[in-house]
This record gives C-alpha cells, structure tokens and sequence, in this order.
C-alpha cells in the first residue's frame, strides 16, 4: 500500500491475467492540464542554450569523488541505447547517464515508472520508448516549465500522468495518478541545463538575474531572503556544510558587512563578494568563488537534502517487489544518503535493499566530454527486497 495515501486499488502489475483490476485511467484535464500548472513570470524556454566556456553552472560545482574509493565507470558504448540517449532536448538539457539509467530501471514494456525530476524529460523519454500501451509513467517536477514543454511530447499520450509537485510527497502523486506499485523510480536530481542557465531564475553567477534560486517559483524562500536575514554564523555553517566552502566564515563575515550598506538583490552582487573573499585553490581544479555559495544557497533554498530523504523514505512501500530505485546525485551528501539507505542493516536483519551495483557508476570520459554537466554524477540503484516489514 502506498504509505500516506487511501487504500488504493492496486493490483500485482507483473500479472497480465490481473491488469483488469487497474482503475480507470486518470481523468484527462485533471492531471494532465498545463492550465494547472501557475505560469512561471518571464518563463520564456530558451532553445538550444550553449554551455559557456568557464560555465559555473555545472561543471564547477563540486567534484566530489573520493579517490581512495573509486567508483565503478562503466562506458557509455557497453550499453547502446536506441532511441537517442545522450541526446539534448532542445531546451538546452542533455540526459546523463542514459544508458545506466535504463539499466537500472529494467523498463518492462507494462511496467509502472515514475520519473520524478521530469526536467527536460530526456529520461522519460527513454522510458517511454521503452513502455507498452499497458504500461503507465508519471513525471513529475516542482517547476512548471519542464511540465508545460512535456506537453508537446506527451500530452496525448495515455501512459503519461504529469504532476507539479515534490518528489517529496511521491505517495499523494501515485495514488492521484491511480498508479499501482511502481517497477521503477528514477531521480536526477538538482537543476536542469535550462534552470542553471536561465538568469531569471537567479542560479548562475555567470549573468545577472535575480537573487533567487527556487525551482517551485511559488516556493517560499528566496537565495536573497537567506543572504540579507540568516545570523552570520547561521550563514557560514550553511556555507560549509552545504557547500563545502572553507573560507565559509569569511565569506560570511563580507556578506553580512555588505548587506548592512545595502541588501543583496542580484546574482553579480553576491558573486562579488564572494570574489573579494574566497580565494582559488592553489592546487587542483580551479572553480570560480562564488560556486560553492551558490551551490549551498540552491540546496538550502529548495531543501534539497530534506525533499530526497523524505523520498529516499516513502520510496521502498512505493515499489512492488523487484522494483527499482535510480537515484542520481550531484553532491557527496546526497549520495551519502542514497549509499547509507542501501547499506544492509547490521546482523541477522533482514534485506530491505538489494543494490544493483557495489559502486555507484559514474559517466565515462567521452560522456563528460560530450556533456559536462555529467561530470560529478554519480547513479545507484537497488531492486526493493520481498521482505514486508
Ligand atoms: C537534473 S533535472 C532532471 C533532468 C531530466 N532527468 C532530463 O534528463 O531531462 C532535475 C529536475 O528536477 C526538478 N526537481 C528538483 N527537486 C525536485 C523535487 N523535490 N521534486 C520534483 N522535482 C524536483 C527540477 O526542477 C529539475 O527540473
């Protein structure tokens, strides 16, 4: 049973002799209407959005790979992926680890799927291909606009349900969808190419936009309400922890000096700042300032890490027996969560968790080459045990 949800009708979906007891599809208009969606001001798509050379948006937010622990790298031409994997969407998005993601949900064509980070639907679009008429894949997203562009690839489509919504309430969204226990659960999470790049949405510091950060438009905190509010040592510890930044003190210290002569307002203003104070390492990659800030402000601002572990939570009574979990990180703590929830329980306990790999895959070269964006990634996945608790 869906946790959190009413009694749904659900039916065993690897039984075709059982696919009557489905519920009736949901009603078209209601969770398929982009008119539900509250328009996103200034939401104009911008198509083909090149990835600046320097970009901070992607390729300089954190590596955080651990070299004592390599992880497992497999490369993309182990797993062709017809349809067009890798392929950008249009929108300035390029899916990552295409082939791996497959891989890890093992699309039955009458399996039940949830993608549950739509972006711009480079993944659903795999999955769809992969569906039979019988089968089912709600996408979601927090943002309407990667909701409105799946119009045009999906809105006719019957498998598909849309939702604007957290992740984090995943249960609400099935049994809305009327979905039966999902086969698969895929999460990219973070930004988009198209959200990083957009300088309305405040996320880069490349261009000047908006001190805001949020992925739901409607979400209640903005970067600028952080930056111009939170107490000093509040700031820097969010710095550190969420960004890893360790002039966090610092950087706070010059924020806080600055916001008294006039509050922070725009991307470039923050940037500043963070130019003033934090200096470039003197070994390794070289990234710009103002990266990690701005890393820790969009996880803070959208609750990042509190949104994946409320669905790391309500993933497993979501799946059917044998279903899958995908999650793909971008930051070590996120990926911490994903490994801590696959990890075996100590003893005698039983499996909740069978991971599909030891390591989490990370892409190949030629994939970060093709698509930097890809760089930090990191993908586990692990089928849901038998075991009812
Ligand atoms: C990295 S993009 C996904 C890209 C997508 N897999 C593709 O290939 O096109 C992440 C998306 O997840 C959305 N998102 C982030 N946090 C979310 C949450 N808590 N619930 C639902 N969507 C979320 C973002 O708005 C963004 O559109």
């Amino acid at each position: 049973m869906l946790a959190g949800a009413a009694p749904a009708p659900l039916r065993e979906p690897r039984d075709p002799a059982v696919r009557g007891r489905l519920p009736d599809p949901p009603p078209a208009g209601i969770l398929r209407d982009v008119r539900d969606f509250p328009a996103f001001p200034g939401s104009a798509v911008s198509r083909g959005c090149p990835d600046p050379p320097g970009s901070a948006g992607f390729r300089d937010f954190m590596d955080f790979r651990d070299p004592a622990d390599p992880p497992e790298v497999r490369r993309l031409d182990d797993f062709p992926v017809p349809g067009g994997g890798g392929a950008e969407d249009g929108l300035g998005h390029v899916p990552v680890m295409p082939a791996e993601c497959l891989e890890a949900l093992a699309v039955r064509p009458g399996g039940f799927y949830a993608d549950v980070t739509l972006g711009g639907g480079g993944h659903s679009r795999l999955i769809l291909d992969r569906l039979g008429a019988g089968g089912g894949l709600l996408c979601l997203d927090l943002d309407p606009e990667p909701l409105e562009a799946a119009l045009g690839w999906a809105g006719d489509d019957p498998r598909v349900v849309l939702r604007r919504g957290s992740f984090a309430d995943l249960p609400d969204h099935l049994s809305a969808a009327g979905f039966p226990p999902l086969d698969g659960i895929l999460a990219d999470l973070g930004a988009s190419s198209r959200q990083m790049l957009s300088p309305a949405r405040g996320l880069t510091f490349m261009s000047d936009g908006p001190l805001d950060m949020r992925l739901d438009p409607d979400g209640p905190v903005t970067a600028a309400d952080l930056v111009n509010s939170l107490p000093e040592t509040e700031l820097a510890d969010l710095v550190y922890r969420l960004g890893g930044e360790r002039a966090s003190r610092k950087l706070a210290a010059e924020i806080v000096r600055r916001r008294r002569a006039k509050p922070f307002a725009t991307t470039l203003e923050l940037a500043e700042a963070a130019r003033r104070v934090v200096r470039p390492p003197r070994s390794g990659r070289r990234i710009h300032p103002a990266t990690r800030l701005f890393l820790a402000l969009r996880i803070a601002v959208n609750g990042e890490l509190d949104a994946l572990a409320a669905l790391l939570s309500k993933a497993r009574p979501a799946l059917a027996p044998g279903g899958r979990l995908a999650v793909m990180s971008f930051h070590s703590l996120e990926d911490r969560m994903v490994k801590e929830l696959f990890r075996p329980g100590p003893g005698d306990l039983p499996r909740l968790w069978d991971p599909l790999w030891k390591k989490p895959l990370v892409p190949g070269r030629d994939e970060e080459l093709r698509n930097p964006r890809s760089r930090s990634a990191k993908l586990r996945a692990a089928a849901r045990t038998g075991f009812e608790p």
